[in-house]
């Protein structure tokens, strides 16, 4: 199995990250309606910030953006690339005792790159609100908009230790679902496509916020970009009917 074959069974019990071209960060961060985490070699590819570190200023300073892309998200890259050339290694040796190692490896840095190219484009410098099917559903799904909002700063607010706040789309039941997850890869519910993703991580904050991170996630809501959720809304619906 050679890295690409191996990156594209991968990818279909992997996390599924999508995203409308039609978006005004598409230049920069996608392809064929999917968030481009991929080159056409099969290595991991980070795109560059949608916009210049101090876009996000107040909520986000620039120096947190400067190390949260450049070393978190960046290294999180280097790192899943490393992770699958030692499983190829591996299996192009025959010997499969470390597989296990690297396999967790993987997981844990391709959906740091996962979550964190979808975090860049959830966020723009003005305050946003629902709309649209977006808006429907999250009426249908949790009561309001408000509910929501309350229910994914609850969810985010909580995490133990590292993780992420997640509004996603379930295809199996047609719905919005808010999860928790833990590092970058666990307490996912599988098939679940992430619209909107909070990080949580001490890294995203602790410059500005210090140990505050309720402080961080209620800021986080003024420079949320639901526009850019709705449009992965979309993107989702489409690609699973
Ligand atoms: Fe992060």
């Amino acid at each position: 199995m050679n890295r690409k074959t191996f990156l594209k069974a991968g990818s279909l019990t992997g996390a599924v990250s999508l995203l409308s071209g039609s978006n005004a960060f598409s230049q920069n961060m996608v392809d064929n309606d999917m968030d481009k985490l991929v080159d056409a070699n099969g290595n991991y590819i980070q795109q560059p910030l949608p916009y210049a570190e101090n876009f996000l200023e107040p909520y986000r300073d620039a120096e947190t953006m400067h190390l949260h892309y450049t070393f978190h998200h960046g290294n999180a890259v280097k790192g899943a690339n490393k992770d699958l050339s030692m499983i190829q290694k591996a299996m192009n040796d025959n010997n499969l005792e470390t597989v296990d190692f690297w396999t967790k490896k993987l997981s844990y840095h391709f959906s740091s790159h996962v979550l964190h190219s979808i975090f860049w484009t959830n966020l723009t410098n003005k305050k946003t609100t629902p709309s649209g099917d977006l808006l429907k559903r999250i009426d249908k799904n949790f009561g309001s908009y408000d509910q929501l909002k309350a229910l994914i700063a609850e969810t985010s607010k909580n995490v133990d230790g590292n993780g992420w706040g997640i509004v996603a789309y379930q295809p199996c039941s047609d719905s919005l679902v808010v999860l928790q997850c833990e590092n970058h890869e666990k307490l996912t519910q599988w098939g679940c496509i992430p619209l909107l993703v909070i990080d949580v991580w001490e890294h995203a904050y602790y410059l500005k916020y210090k140990n505050k991170r309720t402080d961080f996630v209620d800021a986080l809501f003024n420079i949320i970009n639901w526009d850019n959720a709705a449009q992965r809304l979309n993107t989702a619906v489409k690609l699973m009917k």
